[in-house]
């Protein structure tokens, strides 16, 4: 089949490359040049494992080429993507669509022939019929269907979770999309992967209740951890306890310092938003939200706390600054409260990460980029981690000691256990378990 995927972000690209390495003929499509030259150059703007491989593999194959040009990409295509980015708008939290509309439009004006045109980008219940409406009124006599296929990839195993998910979802009506749908994601009824046909407007609703449903379950965990802390209980054993109940599940049950990223700060917002206007309460989501925005701020005075009540003049080093491992992504991550809250207390911040520090570099001014954790370790007064990196999980204790010119470690991502680190000497501070 042929696919026009019209945006190269991350889920444009993660899911061109992916459709080309199911054996479809993509084209990806973006407006900026400077991009596709890179591309084309062979040469990934983001940081995703995998990815480079398979962009570059199935290039050279000849399954995937990108281009500035939107009309011949769609005019040659089965199956047109439309996954463009839908930013949070300043100041209402609404999803800016300008972006869908301006390539629904740009589509329409392509067109010719029967074409299915896929909305992947996270988009607001409704905005497919939006879609819809916007192609006829500027091309009437168009024979095409609009569907909603929303994503579930997770930013550092996206190329996984598009390949082997838990289920695929298409939003629409058209007997004739769902016959397109079905052959486009052929490859992964090998692997048996559900695919949910339903109305476009519940597809679009399961996008953003899945990804509130995720984001209840974090800061529900994260207030457990709090308790905790309290009564001297043990988060992580807590999550294990109940996430062995079939019916809880263990996944998205760690305890941390709020969740960040592109997605669930975002999206939880536009669904409150969505809401309010249609008169629906969602208090439980609401909850959560506020719950994580202040547990993010709440953070750095847990590290000046651990660090005996006054930061003033101190060194500490930070290790990890994205919003989770594997990626360079620093959208809406934790680091980005709590390392202004710390150098505003007076503590000079060290800090290193694998991947995100040329993105994070201009975001948090008055920062040292150190070359590795060592270097940032040596002579602080206190180790802070904040984001799980694989490399951060084995730390030579006895090293980590004789660097540090104070034996404080804060572990937000809780990838140590009290008993190593009482056996280290080292005074450890982490989440949902007492000191
Ligand atoms: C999330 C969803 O997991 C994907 O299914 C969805 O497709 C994506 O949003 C999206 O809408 O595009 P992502 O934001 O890449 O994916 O990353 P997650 O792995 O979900 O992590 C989000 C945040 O929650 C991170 O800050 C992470 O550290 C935090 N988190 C996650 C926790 O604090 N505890 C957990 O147990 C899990």
């Amino acid at each position: 089949m042929r696919v026009a995927m019209i945006g190269t972000g991350y889920v444009g690209l993660v899911s061109g490359a992916c459709f080309a390495d199911f054996g479809h003929e993509v084209v990806c499509v973006d407006k900026d040049a400077a991009k596709i030259e890179a591309l084309e150059r062979g040469e990934i703007p983001i940081y995703e494992p995998g990815l480079d491989v398979l962009v570059n593999g199935n290039r050279f194959a000849g399954r995937l080429s990108f281009s500035t040009d939107l009309g011949p990409a769609v005019r040659g295509a089965d199956v047109v993507f439309i996954a463009v980015g839908t930013p949070s708008r300043r100041g209402d939290g609404h999803a800016d669509l300008s972006y869908v509309f301006a390539a629904a439009e740009e589509v329409a004006d392509a067109m010719s022939g029967y074409t299915l045109v896929v909305n992947k980008s996270t988009v607001p219940v409704g905005t497919g019929d939006k879609v819809e409406e916007l192609i006829r009124a500027r091309k009437p006599q168009a024979d095409f269907d609009v569907a909603s296929n929303p994503e579930f990839l997770r930013e550092g195993s996206a190329i996984e979770d598009f390949k082997r998910p838990d289920r695929v979802v298409v939003g629409t009506g058209s007997e004739r999309a769902k016959e397109l749908m079905n052959q486009l994601y052929r490859p992964l009824f090998l692997n048996e992967t559900p695919i949910l046909f339903t109305a476009r407007r519940t597809a679009e609703v399961i996008k953003y209740a899945a990804n509130a449903f995720l984001a209840t379950k974090i800061s529900f965990i994260n207030e457990i951890a709090d308790l905790c802390e309290k009564v001297d209980a043990d988060v992580q054993a807590v999550a294990k306890g109940i996430g062995l109940d079939k019916r809880i599940g263990g996944k998205f049950l760690h305890a941390g310092p709020g969740y960040g990223g592109s997605c669930f700060p975002k999206d939880t917002l536009a669904l409150l938003r969505t809401a309010e206007e249609t008169g629906a309460s969602l208090s439980i989501v609401e909850a959560a939200s506020s719950s994580n925005a202040e547990r993010k701020k709440r953070m750095a005075e847990k590290i000046i706390a651990a660090c005996g009540g006054d930061v003033k003049g101190q060194t500490l080093a930070v290790l990890g600054v994205t919003f989770k491992p594997n990626t360079d992504d620093m959208r809406d991550a934790p680091s980005l409260d709590i390392i202004p809250a710390l150098q505003k207390a007076g503590a000079h911040i060290r800090a290193y990460d694998p991947e995100g520090m040329e993105e994070a570099a201009p975001l948090l001014p008055g920062t040292e980029w150190m070359k590795d954790e060592n270097e940032a370790m040596k002579g602080a007064d206190a180790l802070i981690i904040l984001t799980e990196w694989n490399q951060f999980r084995a730390l030579d204790l006895g090293h980590l000691h004789e660097s540090l010119r104070k034996p404080v470690i804060v572990d937000l991502r809780n990838i140590y256990t009290r008993e190593e680190m009482k056996k280290a000497g080292l005074a450890y501070h982490s989440v949902g378990r007492a000191p």
